[in-house]
């Protein structure tokens, strides 16, 4: 039996990458999909793909009241909102914390946690109506070591996983689990598209080959891993952290000659 049937699921940033991924397979396993995002134009064509079952609403992470509309449209449409990954995402033009603007620092802060606090404080009323549910924050490998020219990005990270663990001890009672996942590198525009302000972009630099598993991650292996965190399979796992990364934080695989 699906997974997901009768239940709704919000993603934010989910017209595009990583998210359109996660919303194509909530869907596939029973879920109503509410697709938030700022690209209505995508969103109107992910809706179209998936015919039934399927909501865009405009969603900006950063405003607050923009998050109570998409939580509403959620309750409206499907009458309940049960699972919200906060998936939304936005990286820093690479650059030494000493060149790094204040400006550049906010917006980054302003959509990777802010958005993600936003999120939480808004959808806990609506999951706790559900009579529980789960919040999937997406993170980063980087919010596990740090990472030169990329101050903004890796300090907005490592303070979801702060946030997942405080949402997790306040929720629990509520029967509301909170979880981070760490991708490491996923083919997304996120690595073959420059970030704003940036010339070059992570796939110009990056190469997968000394890694234990040689490629870049696919969207759908963090896929696989967001659908056990929202599902009732992981119900007594709350506050964990889920590095999928094919290896990437062990090191470079350099094998010894032998004879
Ligand atoms: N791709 C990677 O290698 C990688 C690695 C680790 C973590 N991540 C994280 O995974 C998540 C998804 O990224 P992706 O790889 O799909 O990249 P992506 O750039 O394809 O997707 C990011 C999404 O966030 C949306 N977004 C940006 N600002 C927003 C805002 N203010 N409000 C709402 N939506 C907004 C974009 O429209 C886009 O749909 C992000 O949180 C990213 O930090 C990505």
């Amino acid at each position: 039996m699906p997974r997901f049937d009768n239940q709704t699921v919000l993603v934010t940033g989910g017209t595009g990458g990583q998210g359109s991924s996660h919303v194509r397979a909530f869907h596939a396993e029973g879920a109503n999909v509410v697709i938030g995002g700022i690209d209505a134009e995508r969103g109107a064509a992910l809706v179209d793909e998936l015919g039934t079952r399927a909501l865009f609403t405009h969603l900006d992470v950063r405003d607050e009241s923009s998050w109570s509309a998409a939580v509403h449209a959620a309750e409206s449409a499907f009458g309940a909102l049960n699972v919200l990954v906060n998936n939304a995402g936005v990286q820093n033009p690479p650059a030494p914390i000493e060149q790094t603007d204040p400006a550049t620092w906010s917006r980054i802060l302003d959509v990777n946690l802010t958005g993600t606090f936003l999120g939480i404080k808004v959808a806990t009323p609506a999951l706790r109506r559900a009579v529980g549910g789960a919040i999937v924050n997406i993170a980063s490998t980087m919010a596990l070591g740090g990472t030169a020219h990329y101050a903004p990005y890796v300090a907005s990270k490592w303070a979801v996983r702060g946030l997942t663990r405080t949402a997790a001890l306040e929720l629990g009672r509520d029967n509301i689990r909170v979880n981070t996942i760490h991708p490491g590198v996923i083919a997304t525009p996120f690595i073959h598209e420059p970030a704003a302000g940036a010339t070059t972009a992570i796939a110009d630099f990056y190469s997968p080959a000394p890694f234990a598993i040689p490629r870049l991650g696919e969207p759908t292996d963090v896929t696989r891993l967001l659908l056990f965190l929202a599902s009732s399979d992981a119900a007594f796992i709350t506050g964990s952290e889920y590095v999928i990364d094919g290896g990437l934080l062990l090191g470079p695989a350099l094998q010894a000659e032998t004879a």
